[in-house]
């Protein structure tokens, strides 16, 4: 049908110029993959299992001259060059685990997860093969880290609460229904995500925050006994004593719905940290600390505590440094911690499902809507991933709105988004007093500390004039003031022209900041051939999917790295620039993402998460296992 008109020679002339190409650029893949391992990983630990012999190397990029640094007694390493290395070692590691049948899969479940896999784990092994999924046990611990404390409650009362919620997704034999209705289409899309393997789920309720930001916060104490009773339950039980039938629930009858459930909600007029300090643990900072607002001409000994999770002060251990108890200067740093938009917090555990959670919160993470559903505003259109690499400006390119929560006169210089734009405001910098200097919303590094190297030789404004292209596209005030203009923010904001998200793709570096709560667009970002740099105090369902360093470049919430960042892969004047590595982290943070972060990745991890949900509601979560492989 394509070539209607040509001649048999024609056609065999193409054939072999397709083929020429082809072989050119697996040619070309094989050369850059060839690198020995261990190379690659340098000091990886001898106690690793050896990656399988049909194994494809994912690791596309790899800059020699770094591998040379590390040789050379007299280069002086940049501490962004260790985290990489480090990061690509841990990567390397993890592919090492892959394993190829059910099986290994299922004998790497019960290592892992100290039980037998739940009833039904052949079929979703068979429907997870069919999508051609990377099996790795480990990209699944964000699962069972988010449902562990669910041991602790009634399986028998968790139902009666799901059935009750309001609104939910319901599978009865097999079909699914909704009750109630979310923001927007969301209910649809999770439906959506679910309908190719209802056929393999037992009966359940499953209840959905239909609201941006997240609900559960339970004191730590209790959460601690719940996971407690988790690890208890785990038992290696005979397979003579397993049973493989899940129970079956009352018939979906819209005209006799079960009475409707809701937990006491808390809700908006009690500062949020008072509602969330009881979660922290009681040695931690953020129990007890009290910084609502923070003064950057005289900040708290607590601001610097960014230093603590880090190498250098950049970012080394991501979820710790998301995390509020260990950051109390987040209370007056992030809006969801200021003053978010919406606020509703229960304080008792119940079943509920949601896109994205704070430390804190105790929700069970699925896949966004946003990240399912291909809204171009979002997803900058499923098919648009950016040309290469070379061809992209030396640039930080950002538009948004500055959302984050209520940002009113007296506190918007408190709000992440803010902070961001103004410290990449080459004006902005100008007028501050250099090193660890201060601006009306912001604090500046020292120079030294972070290898700012403009910023040492006086010329850190030029190099953000030249660098950074951000700008806010609505100022969004409370109370809200005319158009997209805010009277007390004005004089620090210009309100910029919009840009569809496929032409930032021009762009090489694209920094990704939390608005109300994460922010969608971030995987598209990390689909896309330019580099995500990334600051978040949320976690979503693919955290252990992720490698910072290797995938995607993490940011601390304070942004005081951000001018190290930006120098260590741009350069400066007589100091060599990274290139090489930010292409790679793009690259290697893309190739990754089409093989864990897939459509079809998000419909295995439901999968396997609703196995496990039903189990957990079942009477006899204890002894219902899958055992066919022993
Ligand atoms: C699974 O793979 C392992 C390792 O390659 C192999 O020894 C085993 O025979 C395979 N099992 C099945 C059921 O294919
Ligand atoms: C099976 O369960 C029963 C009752 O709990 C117990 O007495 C028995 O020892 C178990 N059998 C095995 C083989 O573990
Ligand atoms: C961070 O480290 C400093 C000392 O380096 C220590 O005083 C402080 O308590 C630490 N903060 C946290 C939150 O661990
Ligand atoms: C910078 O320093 C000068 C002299 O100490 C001072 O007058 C000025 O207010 C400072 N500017 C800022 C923005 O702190
Ligand atoms: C940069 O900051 C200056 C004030 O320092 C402000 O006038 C300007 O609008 C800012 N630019 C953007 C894009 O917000």
């Amino acid at each position: 049908m394509l070539l209607p008109k040509l001649s048999l020679k024609a056609r065999l002339t193409l054939l072999a110029v397709f083929s020429f190409v082809f072989l050119l650029i697996v040619g070309r893949l094989y050369r850059v993959t060839d690198y020995p391992l261990s190379i690659i990983t340098g000091d990886s630990k001898s106690d690793v299992p050896k990656p399988q012999p049909n194994e494809e190397s994912t690791i596309i990029y790899q800059d020699p001259t770094i591998l040379k640094s590390y040789d050379d007694p007299n280069a002086v390493p940049h501490p962004i060059d260790h985290l990489i290395r480090d990061a690509d070692t841990k990567w390397a590691d993890l592919r090492a685990k892959q394993v190829y049948n059910l099986t290994q899969v299922a004998e790497q479940y019960r290592q892992r997860r100290g039980r037998h896999p739940p009833p039904g784990f052949d079929k979703w092994y068979e429907f997870a093969k069919s999508k051609k999924a990377v099996f790795i046990e480990d990209l699944f611990d964000q699962l069972y880290d988010d449902v562990s404390p669910y041991w602790g409650l009634d399986p028998k009362e968790m139902r009666r609460q799901a059935s009750g919620f309001d609104p939910r997704i319901v599978v009865r034999d097999h079909k699914l229904s909704s009750v109630g209705r979310t923001g927007v289409n969301w209910l649809e899309v999770w439906m959506d995500m679910m309908k190719e393997f209802v056929k393999f789920l037992p009966d359940m309720d499953i209840p959905l925050n239909g609201m941006d930001e997240s609900r559960i916060i339970i004191p730590w104490e209790k959460l601690t006994e719940y996971r407690e009773q988790d690890f208890a339950r785990r038992k290696p039980i005979d397979p003579s004593n397993t049973t493989d039938q899940y129970m079956q629930l009352p018939a979906f009858d819209l005209e006799a719905l079960p009475e409707s459930w809701g937990p006491a909600w808390e809700g908006p007029g009690r500062p949020f940290w008072d509602i969330m300090r009881d979660a922290c643990p009681p040695e931690s900072p953020g129990r007890n600390s009290n910084i609502p607002h923070l003064d950057f001409a005289n900040p708290p000994r607590e601001f610097f505590n960014y230093r603590n999770f880090s190498k250098t002060g950049y970012v080394e251990d991501f979820e710790k440094s998301k995390d509020p108890c260990w950051r109390a200067e987040l209370q007056g740093m992030h809006g969801s911690f200021i003053e978010p938009v919406s606020l509703s917090t229960s304080h008792e555990l119940f079943p509920l499902f949601g896109g994205s959670k704070l430390t804190v919160n105790n929700e069970i993470l699925i896949p966004p809507a946003m990240y399912y559903f291909d809204n171009p505003m979002y997803s900058g259109g499923f098919k648009n991933k950016g040309g290469a690499w070379s061809k992209k400006k030396d640039t930080i390119f950002w538009r948004g709105i500055a959302s984050g929560g209520r940002a009113r006169e007296d506190t918007w210089t408190g709000y992440q988004r803010q902070r961001f734009v103004s410290m990449l405001n080459g004006t902005t910098i100008s007028k501050t007093n250099g090193s660890s200097s201060h601006g009306i919303n912001f604090r500046q590094p020292d120079y030294q500390y972070y290898n700012v190297w403009a910023g040492i030789d006086g010329t850190l404004p030029e190099f953000l004039d030249e660098h950074c292209d951000l700008g806010f596209l609505d100022l969004k005030c409370f109370p809200p003031e005319d158009g997209f203009h805010c009277s007390y923010q004005d004089p620090y904001f210009s309100i910029v022209d919009p840009m569809p998200m496929k032409e930032q793709y021009a762009y090489k570096y694209l920094p990704d900041i939390d608005g109300n709560s994460f922010s969608g667009r971030y995987r598209a970002f990390l689909l896309s051939t330019s580099l995500p740099i990334k600051a978040t105090v949320y976690k979503e369902w693919h955290d252990s999917r992720l490698i910072p360093w290797a995938h995607f470049v993490p940011l601390d919430s304070l942004y005081m790295d951000i001018y190290g960042i930006l120098q260590y892969f741009i350069g400066y004047k007589g100091h060599n620039g990274h290139d090489r590595q930010a292409e790679k982290i793009a690259m290697n943070g893309k190739r990754w993402a089409e093989e864990v972060l897939r459509l079809e990745d998000m419909e295995i991890y439901v999968f396997r998460l609703l196995l496990e949900y039903g189990r957990l509601m079942d009477d006899n979560r204890d002894t219902l296992a899958y055992v066919d492989d022993l």
